[in-house]
């Protein structure tokens, strides 16, 4: 594993309270930053499994701990733009500052594009697109006031890159972050801030198996049909929150000072077929 030193950094994660945001978290505390943890902390109307808990949140604090550094945990929606400007606030005053933004809270639902109803489709755009908007919105406003550089990382997905069935709100708010991200990179490079974006295949996480439990594992066998499958090498199968969390250390270090405006797919070589 690469060696990097977040020491006196402080990341701030949103959905942090289980799957990759929970993994995002524990890897920044371990490469020695204190950890912002937020997350809704309760279901959402159009989502059939369950989203992440505010024990579950204060589980990962304590991760966080565990790997030595301080943690603070807020329940924040990152849909709601005064939560998520009332949490950055917080988080600078216990902290004094937030090197690292993890744009990385997200949903998943499934119906047919003519089918969906306009709850399923405004639920997804605002929580995976507009929430990564407004998080990078206001810590990026930091970033400006500050004046001493940031890093802003969010987490697009493999289903950013094409299209897939019974995912047009999900595919479209995924190219979205890209379009962004690549804006933001624009507009923030005059303060030093890198804005980057990754492309995850399937990654083993509550959201999937809460997924294929709600709308059956042929669901996913038949995406699957028409893409190939997620992962070229071994048995095709998911692969691992750590090796996302590996892509936000790395472009949240100064390893990758160069690097602004990617869409970084990792992605066991999906799109690579
Ligand atoms: N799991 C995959 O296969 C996969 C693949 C590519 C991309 N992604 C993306 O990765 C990210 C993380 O997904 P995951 O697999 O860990 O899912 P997950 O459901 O396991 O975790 C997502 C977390 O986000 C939180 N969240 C949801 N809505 C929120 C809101 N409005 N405000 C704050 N927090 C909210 C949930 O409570 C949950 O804790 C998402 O953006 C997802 O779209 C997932």
């Amino acid at each position: 594993m690469p060696e990097y030193d977040f020491g006196g950094q402080v990341a701030f994660v949103t959905g942090a309270a289980h799957g990759q945001g929970e993994s995002h978290a524990q890897h920044y505390a371990k490469h020695g930053a204190d950890v912002v943890v937020t997350d809704i902390g309760h279901n959402v109307e159009t989502v059939p499994y369950d989203l992440g808990t505010g024990d579950e949140l204060e589980a990962t604090a304590d991760l966080v701990e565990e790997e030595g550094q301080e943690a603070l945990a807020i329940e924040m929606d990152v849909r709601d733009e005064s939560q998520v400007e009332a949490a950055v606030e917080e988080a600078v005053d216990q902290f004094g500052r937030i090197d690292i933004l993890a744009n990385n809270a997200g949903i998943g639902s499934m119906a047919e594009t003519t089918e969906m109803d306009e709850a399923t489709w405004d639920e997804m755009i605002d929580t995976n697109l507009k929430g990564v908007w407004l998080a990078a919105k206001h810590v990026g406003k930091h970033f400006i006031d500050r004046g001493d550089g940031g890093k802003i990382v969010s987490t697009s997905s493999a289903a950013g890159a094409i299209g897939l069935p019974g995912q047009g709100h999900y595919v479209a708010a995924k190219h979205g972050v890209i379009g962004l991200t690549k804006t933001l990179a624009l507009e923030l490079a005059e303060y030093d801030v890198n804005v980057n974006c990754i492309g995850p295949t399937g990654i083993d996480t509550p959201m999937i198996s809460g997924f294929t439990e709600a709308y059956g594992e042929e669901t996913l066998g038949e995406m699957a049909e028409m893409t190939g499958p997620w992962n070229v090498f071994g048995d095709g199968g998911m692969i691992d929150s750590k090796d996302i969390s590996e892509a936000y250390l790395w472009l949240s270090s100064d390893a990758a000072r160069y690097v602004t405006g990617i869409y970084l797919p990792v992605d066991a070589g999906f799109l690579a077929k």
